[in-house]
């Protein structure tokens, strides 16, 4: 293994959609299974706490963000698979961490003046959060953050995180990570057309049944352009989701289909609707497989628990020392 590091979390708020596969999954699932890395790839459940009051839910959406991972190709034995929260000292972290912010300046956070703009009940946990994500990708000193572009600005808070520790102690303690936002997923529409999210209900499941699937996509909103009429491919929704799972040649004679006219938004929708079921080929009868068999996934995370715990301890020790804590 070398020693570049990857980290990164999804929060298991609900099954995972196309939005966290292309903006941040395949990313990570590339790159873990490449080898080049020491990966460290978890379910946020900490994080999940923010929103999600209830345990049984919380358990089950755990093992089935963990059972989308295996199935859409992460390699176990390349990559850490864990709970977050089989690593408590991320909290204790955040609490260190948490003398060092302020609180102007956790207000500042999109997540923060979102809630608070839509009058939201905004809890400590959620006013804290980026505190947390900066925990998760110090404690293990990572390189690299793959993610969606919604989640820059917490990458930029845990590189200034790292900056004020290292100066408030005097040490070189934490690297400053850099998120990696590839262009062209760095937002994945829904099917509305807004960002693809389980709060805005616009989402289409990895796994949903067959007929969910066929429900979701064909209510991706559209113009009233008939068959006839040439469309703008940039300005469709039914092609910005679909080119997503072509390689260049395809996106060219999707795009073709569109400019040409003669192309329904009927057989748009269809034609992606084959194009999902096919890339869900293999994939979901995993996903079943494992979704069945609890205590395999269980396994997996716990093992992978005791190998990201072992990392925190070692970060914990020097940091616990510094702080003065030991
Ligand atoms: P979460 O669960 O909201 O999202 C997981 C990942 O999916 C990406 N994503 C998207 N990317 C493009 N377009 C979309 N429509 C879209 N929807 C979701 C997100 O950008 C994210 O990369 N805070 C994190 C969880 C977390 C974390 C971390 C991530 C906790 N600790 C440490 C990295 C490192 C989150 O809310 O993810």
């Amino acid at each position: 293994m070398s020693n570049k590091i990857l980290v990164s979390g999804i929060k298991p708020t609900g099954r995972l959609h196309f939005g966290n596969y292309f903006g941040a999954m395949r990313q990570n699932i590339e790159l873990a299974n490449s080898g080049e890395y020491e990966s460290y790839v978890f379910l946020a459940d900490y994080h999940a706490l923010t929103s999600v009051k209830n345990g049984d839910e919380l358990r089950t959406q755990t093992l089935e963000a963990a059972a989308s991972y295996i199935a859409c190709g992460l390699d176990i034995d390349k990559a850490i698979l864990f709970r977050q929260s089989s690593v408590p000292e991320v909290t204790e972290l955040t609490w260190i961490f948490n003398n060092l912010v302020t609180m102007p300046y956790l207000m500042r956070a999109h997540a923060f003046k979102d809630n608070e703009a839509k009058n939201k009940d905004v809890n400590v946990g959620l006013f804290d959060y980026p505190v947390l994500m900066a925990s998760d990708i110090l404690m293990y000193n990572a390189d690299v953050v793959p993610v969606g572009a919604d989640q820059k600005q917490h990458i930029e808070y845990t590189r200034d995180i790292a900056g004020y520790y290292n100066r408030a102690f005097g040490v070189e303690q934490f690297k400053e990570p850099k998120e990696l936002i590839v262009d062209g997923v760095a937002v994945i529409p829904g099917i509305d057309g807004q960002k693809m999210s389980k709060s805005y209900n616009n989402h289409i499941e990895l796994f949903c049944s067959d007929e969910d699937l066929k429900k979701r996509v064909m209510s991706i909103v559209t113009d009233s352009a008939t068959s006839e009429e040439k469309k703008n491919p940039d300005e469709n929704n039914i092609y910005k989701i679909h080119k997503l799972f072509l390689n260049e040649e395809g996106d060219k004679s999707l795009r073709a289909k569109f400019e040409n006219g003669g192309y329904s938004y009927k057989d748009a929708k269809e034609e992606l609707l084959s194009t999902i079921m096919k890339w869900r080929e293999g994939k979901k009868e995993k996903y079943n497989e494992l979704i069945s068999n609890p205590e395999k996934i269980i396994k997996i995370l716990e093992e992978g628990g005791r190998k990201a715990k072992a990392r925190a301890e070692v970060t914990m020790k020097m940091v616990r020392h510094q702080v003065g804590l030991q």
